[in-house]
């Protein structure tokens, strides 16, 4: 017979190597506060449906209770010969309290065990995910505050396109994650579903009561098919789409960061804090934080395309694969915290080049739609204004200077409509304040939807 606690069956044991492959405890001790309170709320209903005696009950809960302290400790011995997480506890729970602790597996089987644990730990997490996106929000929010009347070149194919309000930009983001965090919590919705009691797939011959143990652990629901209980892993799938969509988020704007920060923009100045050096080059400040936020999201999307690869073939109900589920898991939840953590910190301690923004804006021809809009205005046809607007910019381009440098001459040379409110309107302050439609760059319309962010937090 094998040392195992399921070793009945087996004449031989396998070698260390072999249980080396299969074990799981590497990794999934980090589910053991989450298994002793399954295993808890699992006992308390076995007493209570008369499974087991108030007197097993209370020892093995007790047991339980050591291991709980152990665990905060730090001083639980894990070992590989007993696989993972659930038969390590169980076999510490065996040499506490004696032969009564194997009665804790009565109705259960490590398949709704496994699934339990991993929605219980999901849940938390999640919040704590949440609680992170907001705080980074409130520091893009506070430096937008600070920045509504700041100007700012607006890019479309990296190319200068229109003046914008440095605010409005950094807003986007803010909504980005917005919507990132309404994902988190609507997938809870999925998470907080009891999978106990489910057994190895079919249900079990004794008469538990399911939504007791599920109240006990806080789950507002309970899994409706054992076989789907023990068999899905569809909410960690989403777990990790939603942390690839955020790292996603996260990464273009760590691009934006990283291009801010150049001598070529020089947008923002990084806190040291969050920069490094060379070690060759005494000059150089880089912007290494963002770099890794910005290469991490590969890894999210890997752990994504793994799990979903992972479940595609695997038939009913529970298999060896489904092990598989968790260092994504792990690893994802590890990557979005860190992200989001510096994040919060690099935007929140970084300098706005307001000057060098305000320049920028003046120094393009990121005002030409303004003179197109002019003239459509006074009755041109918008595809004659763009063409004349058009050689204007050319003639400027000549000459080495902007629109708001033409004298008016060569202006109503181009068009007789043009009069000298022109360069009024040319100036890139009113080509902001002017965009005055809903959710546009307009400083009203900025403050507006700021205030209507403040709601979100
Ligand atoms: N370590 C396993 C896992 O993570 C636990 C479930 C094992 N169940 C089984 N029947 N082998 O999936």
């Amino acid at each position: 017979m094998s040392g195992k606690l399921w070793g009945g069956r087996f004449q031989n044991s396998a070698e260390q190597w072999v249980d080396e492959f299969g074990a799981s405890i590497g990794f999934d001790q980090q589910l053991v506060t989450e298994d002793l309170e399954g295993s808890i709320a699992h006992v308390t209903m076995l007493g209570a449906c008369g499974i087991l005696s108030q007197d097993e009950v209370n020892t093995i809960k007790d047991g339980l209770h050591q291991l709980q302290q152990k665990a905060t400790e730090g001083s639980l011995e894990f070992s590989i010969a007993n696989e993972d997480i659930h038969l390590n506890l169980e076999k510490m729970l065996i040499d506490l309290v004696g032969p009564v602790g194997g009665k804790l597996h009565t109705g259960r089987s490590r398949n709704d065990q496994v699934a339990t644990d991993m929605h219980l730990f999901l849940k938390k997490r999640v919040h704590e995910v949440v609680s992170l996106i907001e705080a980074f929000q409130k520091a893009i929010m506070t430096q937008a505050e600070e920045n509504i009347d700041t100007l700012a070149p607006g890019y479309t194919h990296l190319q200068r396109a229109q003046p914008i309000s440095f605010a409005h930009h950094l807003m986007t983001y803010f909504w980005m994650l917005e919507r990132d965090k309404q994902r988190f919590v609507e997938s809870l919705k999925r998470i907080d579903i009891s999978p106990l009691g489910a057994g190895a797939l079919a249900g079990t011959t004794f008469p538990i009561d399911r939504e007791m143990s599920a109240e006990l652990l806080g789950f507002s629901a309970v899994y409706q098919n054992s076989m789907d209980a023990v068999s899905d892993r569809d909410f960690i799938v989403e777990f990790l789409s939603n942390g690839s969509l955020l790292m996603a988020h996260l990464s273009r704007f760590a691009e934006e960061i990283i291009l801010w920060s150049s001598e070529e923009f020089k947008f923002i100045e990084l806190d040291d804090a969050f920069s490094t050096g060379s070690s060759i080059m005494p000059q150089k400040k880089n912007p290494d934080m963002a770099e890794l936020i910005r290469g991490k999201a590969g890894r999210v999307y890997g752990n994504l395309m793994g799990l979903l690869t992972v479940l595609k073939g695997i038939p009913l109900a529970y298999n060896k694969d489904m092990q598989e589920d968790k260092e994504g898991m792990f690893d994802t939840l590890h990557t979005i915290v860190g992200s989001l953590k510096i994040f919060e910190g690099m935007v929140r301690t970084m300098t706005v080049a307001k000057e060098t923004l305000h320049k920028a804006v003046h120094q393009d021809f990121s005002n030409a739609t303004e003179l197109a809009d002019y003239l459509a205005t006074k009755g041109m046809p918008f595809r004659e204004a763009h063409a004349v607007t058009g050689k204007l910019v050319f003639l400027c381009i000549q000459r080495g200077i902007y629109l708001l440098d033409l004298p008016i001459e060569d202006l109503q040379e181009a068009s007789s409509l043009i009069e000298s409110d022109v360069f009024d309107v040319l100036a890139p302050e009113a080509a902001v304040k002017r965009r005055h439609s809903l959710g546009g760059t307009g400083f009203d319309q900025v403050k507006i939807q700021i205030a209507k962010a403040k709601e979100c937090l």
